[in-house]
């Protein structure tokens, strides 16, 4: 496969994959606008594939429905956020990909509603498992250019950390809504531009001869990892969500720490430098102190204060845990076949 490597900041191509992101493309490009009316039959008929959770044309199309709304990819202009043949597109979609992922994902016990018992339930089912990891063969045995096709598997949510959970802010109250704040609040570098982790991981990009423009790996990541991204962006975009996103960033936090200290030390064996190495480093600490605030501050406060949230604040949690997984276990199943985790180009057109 031959990647392109510029760093010129331009407005990225993106290839359909299927006759729904076909349609939404020409929409967002304001190439068709009059067809955004066909857009909710169209996701209405993507939805009836087998699997939601991997189908490219669903997992694109409802990224770049959220890109509208981040604003991550300037080419898709703002008029389009609240357009309601969107919204009402965003919400088919929304609704297959959570039925979907809620048949999918095993629930733990519920524990009592009680801050110390809902941290300890989330710390059990975050609990490291026995087995192969992708950070453990990064950390052993991954070649420069798979560390490189990390980053830019990553690259989806990582240049945008934290945003989604940002989201959840004004939906909080009390004590979850100081413990998020002061989560991120270092996500986003305490006041300091070089510190914000997004800005970190972009400097990782570019030290690793990566294009850092938001949205340039889009045509080469499969389904599996915008589901990752769209799953933390559902729960944090809507309000009925509100417990899942807590349990989501919760889990994320406490799955961090030690897989960035084996991620840096991959880094490191491979002969990467310290702007590559950095934004690990950085998360060995920084995610030892958030797991901590995220299990008992955000996410059993918030059950403590609000009962009726435990199940999808576990919910939340556990789909975290899945998702993600699969979307490592997808790149390390690749690497472990002797194959790129990337999609090959000639398959998007
Ligand atoms: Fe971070
Ligand atoms: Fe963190």
């Amino acid at each position: 496969m031959t990647l392109s490597l510029s760093t010129e900041a331009t407005a990225v191509a993106i290839a359909p994959r299927g006759p729904l992101s076909a349609e939404l493309l020409d929409v967002l490009a304001d190439r068709r606008p009059e067809r955004a009316e066909n857009l909710p039959q169209l996701a209405r008929d993507a939805v009836l594939v087998e699997d939601p959770i991997t189908d490219d044309d669903v997992q694109l199309s409802l990224f770049l429905l959220y890109s509208v709304a981040y604003g991550s990819l300037p080419q898709f202009g703002a008029h389009w956020e609240w357009d309601v043949s969107l919204l009402a597109t965003r919400a088919v979609l929304e609704r297959a990909f959570e039925d979907a992922v809620r048949a999918a994902v095993p629930l733990p016990e519920a524990p009592q509603p009680t801050r110390e018992d809902v941290a300890a339930a989330l710390f059990a089912l975050a609990a490291p498992q026995p087995g192969p990891s992708l950070s453990h063969f990064v950390s052993r045995k991954a070649d420069v250019d798979q560390a490189r096709e990390l980053l830019m598997q990553r690259s989806i949510y990582t240049l945008r950390e934290a945003d989604a959970h940002s989201w959840a802010i004004p939906r909080l109250t009390g004590r979850a809504k100081a413990a998020l704040i002061e989560i991120q609040a270092d996500e986003y570098g305490g006041g300091r531009v070089e510190r914000m982790h997004q800005v970190m991981f972009a400097d990782a990009m570019r030290g690793a001869g990566l294009d850092d423009t938001y949205g340039a790996y889009v045509d080469v990541v499969p389904a599996i990892t915008f589901a990752s991204f769209n799953l933390m962006t559902m729960f944090a975009l809507n309000r009925r969500l509100q417990g899942a996103v807590v349990g989501h960033l919760a889990a994320f936090e406490m799955t961090s720490s030690l897989p960035s200290r084996a991620i840096a030390e991959g880094l490191r064996r491979l002969g990467f430098g310290d702007d590559v190495a950095a934004y690990y480093d950085e998360h060995v600490e920084a995610d030892a102190v958030h797991e901590q605030i995220a299990a008992r501050d955000l996410a059993g406060s918030q059950a403590e204060d609000a009962p009726e949230l435990l199940d999808d604040i576990l919910f939340g949690a556990a789909a975290c845990l899945t998702v993600d997984g699969w979307a490592s276990e997808h790149i390390l199943h690749a690497w472990e076949a002797g194959r790129s985790s990337l999609r090959d180009e000639r398959q998007s057109a």
